[in-house]
C-alpha cells in the first residue's frame, strides 16, 4: 500500500506545480512591475499566458497521454516545466517572461489531466478516491508554497527572480521520481505489453495474484472507443454538458479573482504594504489546505450535492459582504479586516465544495467509451473560463471598482447554485458502471448517480 501511496504522491508533484506556477503570480507581479513597466493590458497577459499554454496543453492531453503513454508525458511535463521556468527566471523583456509562462502553463494544462488519470490507473479500487483526491491537496499545498515564497522574498532585490526560480526544485523532483515510476498497468495492456504489465500490477499490488485484474483491464479495454459522433449522442450530450458547465461554474464564480491578484485586493481594501498584504495571502493559502482536508475525508460521508450547494451558498455570502464591504466605504480602518474574512470565508466555501468536486465529478460521470474526450472537454472548459475571468479582472476592476466586481461573482454564485440544484447529481456511494447505465438508460442528469432499486 505504501508503495502505491508514493507513487501517487511523486505523480502530484504535478499538481502541486499546478498550484505552485499558478499561485506565485500573485505576489511577482507586484515586483516585476518595479523593475519593467507593465500596462494593465500587460499584467493580465502576463497571468493569463500561463492559462493560454493549459488550455492548449489540455486539448492535446488525451490522444498524447495514449500515444505516449502516462509515465513518459509526465516525464515530458516536467522538461517542459524545467524550460519554461528557466526562461521565465532569466527573462531580460516582458516577452520572455510571457514565453516562460506559455511553457509552464502547457505543462499544466496537460499534468491537470494526466496526473489525475495515471493516479486513477495505479490506485487499487478501495483508495482510488482518496488517492485522486491527493492531486486537488497537492494544487493547495503548491498554493500555500507559492504563496509562503512570495512573502519570503518580499524584501529581495530582483525577487520575483527567485519567485519563478525556485519552481524549478519540485520540476526536478517530478522528472526524477518519475524515471522511477512504473508506467500505467493499463497503458501496458492495451499496447499489448503484458508481461510488464504483469510485472508493474505485481509490484505495485505487492502480491503475484494480479491476473483477475488484468482480466478487468482487459474486459473494459474492449469497450470501443466512441467516434466524434457518439460523443454528442442525445445520451451523452447532457453529461458532456454537466462537465463543461461544471468546469465553468468552478471559474466564473471568481476563484482566482482572489488565488491570483489576492494582494491587489487586499491592497485595495487598505492594507498599505505589499508585504501585509501578501502576509494576509499567506492566511488564505493555508485555509485554502485545511478546508481541502476536510473535503477530502468529507465527500463520501456527506455526498458531493449537500457540500456543492452549502459551499457556493457560502461563497455567494462571502462575495456579497466584500462587494458591500466595498460599496459603502466602510472606514479605513474595518475595510481590510471584512474584505480578509469575507475572502476566507469565501475561500473555505470553495475548497470544500466546487475546489475538490469538479474534479472528481469529471473523473466519476463519463461512461468509459468516452471518458478520454469528454474529460478533455470538461479540463478544457475549467482553463478556459479561468483565462476568460482571469484575463478580464484588472479591466473589470477599473470599469465598476471592486464593489461592481464582487457583485458580478456574487450573481454567477446564485445562478449556478441554482443549475448545481437542478442538475447536479449525488454520485456517492454509487459505482462508475451504475452512473454508466443510469446515463444510457436516459435518466435526467441529476438522477444519474442514483442507485439501481431508485432507478428500476
Ligand atoms: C482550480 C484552480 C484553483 C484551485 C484553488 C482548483 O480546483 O481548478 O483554478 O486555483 O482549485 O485551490
Amino acid at each position: 500500500m505504501y508503495y502505491v501511496i508514493g507513487v501517487s504522491a511523486i505523480a502530484a508533484l504535478a499538481g502541486l506545480l499546478f498550484g505552485f506556477d499558478t499561485g506565485i503570480i500573485s505576489g511577482a507581479l507586484l515586483f516585476i512591475e518595479r523593475d519593467i513597466q507593465l500596462s494593465t493590458g500587460m499584467k493580465e497577459l502576463i497571468v493569463s499566458s500561463v492559462l493560454l499554454g493549459a488550455m492548449f496543453g489540455s486539448l492535446a492531453s488525451g490522444s498524447l497521454t495514449d500515444r505516449f503513454g502516462r509515465r513518459r508525458l509526465m516525464l515530458v511535463i516536467s522538461g517542459l516545466f524545467i524550460f519554461g521556468t528557466l526562461i521565465a527566471t532569466l527573462a531580460t523583456t516582458v516577452y520572455m517572461i510571457l514565453v516562460g509562462r506559455l511553457f509552464i502553463g502547457l505543462a499544466i494544462g496537460i499534468g491537470s489531466y494526466t496526473a489525475p488519470l495515471y493516479i486513477a490507473e495505479v490506485s487499487p479500487v478501495n483508495l482510488r478516491g482518496a488517492l485522486v483526491s491527493l492531486n486537488q491537496l497537492a494544487i493547495t499545498i503548491g498554493i500555500l508554497c507559492s504563496y509562503l515564497i512570495n512573502y519570503s522574498f518580499t524584501n529581495t532585490e530582483g525577487s520575483w527572480r527567485l519567485m519563478f526560480g525556485i519552481g524549478i526544485i519540485p520540476a526536478i523532483l517530478l522528472s526524477v521520481g518519475m524515471l522511477l515510476l512504473p508506467e500505467s498497468p493499463r497503458w501496458l495492456v492495451k499496447r499489448k505489453l503484458l508481461d510488464q504489465a504483469k510485472h508493474t500490477l505485481r509490484q505495485l499490488r505487492r502480491t503475484d495474484n494480479v491476473s483477475d485484474e488484468i482480466a478487468d483491464i482487459q474486459n473494459s479495454l474492449r469497450v470501443k472507443q466512441a467516434s466524434f459522433r457518439e460523443i454528442f449522442s442525445a445520451n451523452i450530450r447532457p453529461v458532456l454538458f454537466l462537465g463543461a458547465m461544471l468546469g465553468l461554474i468552478q471559474q466564473v464564480t471568481g476563484i482566482n479573482t482572489i488565488i491570483y491578484y489576492a494582494p491587489t485586493i487586499f491592497q485595495l481594501a487598505g492594507f498599505q504594504d505589499a508585504s501585509s498584504s501578501i502576509l494576509a495571502t499567506v492566511g488564505i493559502g493555508v485555509v485554502n489546505v485545511l478546508a481541502t482536508i476536510f473535503a477530502v475525508f468529507m465527500l463520501d460521508k456527506l455526498g458531493r450535492r449537500p457540500l456543492l450547494l452549502s459551499g457556493l451558498t457560502g461563497m455567494g455570502i462571502s462575495l456579497l459582504g466584500l462587494s458591500l464591504a466595498f460599496f459603502s466605504n466602510i472606514g479605513s480602518s474595518i475595510l481590510p479586516w471584512i474584505a480578509m474574512s469575507c475572502t476566507f470565508s469565501y475561500i473555505i466555501c470553495f475548497a470544500f465544495s466546487l475546489g475538490a468536486i469538479l474534479w472528481l465529478m469529471v473523473s466519476e460521470i463519463f461512461p468509459l467509451e468516452v471518458r478520454a474526450t469528454a474529460m478533455g472537454i470538461a479540463v478544457f472548459s475549467c482553463w478556459f473560463w479561468n483565462f476568460v475571468v482571469s484575463s478580464t479582472f484588472l479591466t473589470l476592476l477599473d470599469a465598476v471598482g471592486p464593489g461592481g466586481a464582487f457583485m458580478i461573482y456574487a450573481l454567477l454564485c446564485a445562478a449556478s447554485f441554482v443549475f448545481c440544484y437542478y442538475k447536479a447529481p449525488e454520485t456517492t456511494g454509487v459505482t462508475l458502471e451504475q452512473i454508466e447505465q443510469n446515463i444510457r438508460n436516459g435518466l435526467p442528469l441529476r438522477e444519474i448517480g442514483n442507485m439501481a432499486s431508485e432507478t428500476a
